[in-house]
């Protein structure tokens, strides 16, 4: 039976440990959607093979992060979830999309534009370069109407947007043209220690971030050495805003400043514990079972296979391909 839904699609790269930032923008958001829509939700190994990896520490971050999405909430049964190298057709394509952007369309873009700027040449390799294309391919092959997504990934998901149209253009009606879905509060979570820099799992100060998986402890004093007044004693109405965003994300609440520093950081850090507390004890209990996790996501690329196969026919009967 055709169902009526939308569908949505989103994903998170395996590249260390969820943070806030991961999880206010996005995933808490995605567990509220499973109830509304025909959701896939994805670990996207393949786009986190763009910064050098170990294998063995890779393979338990594809894990640890597929258990990670059970324990916040995502469930097997409401959601198709997968790991993206699972399903092949996301590389193919992606080969595919690449031949139809041109150089600049990618060269312009605000994240590429910033790794290139922030990172040591030998680290900017041309998978960085090309992973819109493989983001889009993601997108595109699930016929996704929505996309929800933090702010940083905004632009990718527009540019998804305009390779559906241009496609849908030269060949006929292919791609369904996706939306982003950026959510009021929670979609830019920045970095405690700078609020110009967004929190970021890879950001070489862990005091800027605070981990799904960090304990009562770290999360006090990780938010009472956050930035908050500048050094000539000026309170920063950034850092400010930051952080009653993030009590906001935890609670559904709004926070009144306290005159005491320590007191309104020691406020924050306890609603926000509060909130990962039944998501580190999912999570202790899930990745005890790997053989269970590992099901979960096999039936899910089953699943996935079905639609992303379809879609990469069409794409290559329309382009010609011989099958
Ligand atoms: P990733 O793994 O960096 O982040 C996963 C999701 O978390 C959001 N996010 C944030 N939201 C608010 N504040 C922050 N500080 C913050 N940091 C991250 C991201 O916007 C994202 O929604 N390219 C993507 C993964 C991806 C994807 C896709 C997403 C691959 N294919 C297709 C959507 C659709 C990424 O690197 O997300």
């Amino acid at each position: 039976m055709l169902s009526l839904k939308k569908n949505v699609f989103a994903a998170v790269q395996p590249s260390g440990t969820i943070t806030i930032g991961n999880y206010y923008g996005a995933i808490k958001k995605w567990v509220e959607l499973q109830d509304k829509f025909n959701c896939s939700f994805s670990v996207a190994d393949f786009h986190s093979l763009s910064i050098r990896q170990t294998p063995k520490i890779f393979n338990q971050n594809i894990l640890r992060t597929c258990a990670c999405l059970i324990a916040c909430g995502l469930s097997p049964q409401k959601s198709t979830l997968f790991v993206q190298s699972d399903v092949a057709a996301h590389a193919e394509l992606s080969q595919i999309i690449n031949c139809h952007l041109e150089f600049d369309e990618l060269f312009n873009l605000d994240q590429f534009r910033f790794i290139k700027s922030n990172y040591a040449q030998n680290l900017v390799n041309s998978a960085i370069f090309t992973y819109p294309s493989l983001m889009a391919a993601d997108i595109l092959l699930y016929n996704t109407n929505l996309v929800p997504v933090g702010e940083d990934q905004r632009q990718h998901v527009e540019l998804a947007k305009i390779i559906a149209k241009r496609f849908n253009k030269m060949y006929g009606k292919i791609f369904t043209s996706p939306e982003p879905l950026v959510p009021k509060t929670g979609s830019q979570i920045m970095s405690l220690q700078n609020p110009s820099k967004k929190m970021s799992k890879s950001d070489k100060n862990e005091l800027s971030r605070i981990s799904i998986f960090d304990d009562e402890n770290t999360i006090t004093s990780k938010f009472s050495s956050a930035f908050l007044d500048s050094p000539d004693g000026k309170l920063s109405k950034d850092a400010l805003n930051n952080l009653a965003q993030i009590y906001f994300c935890a609670t559904g609440k709004k926070i009144q400043m306290e005159k005491d520093h320590k007191i309104f950081k020691k406020i924050i850090a306890k609603a926000v514990y509060e909130d990962l507390k039944p998501i580190q004890e999912n999570f202790s209990v899930l990745i005890k079972n790997e053989d269970r996790i590992k099901k979960c996501y096999k039936e899910g690329s089953d699943k996935a296979k079905i639609t992303a196969e379809k879609t990469l026919k069409t794409v290559k009967e329309k382009l010609g391909f011989i099958s």
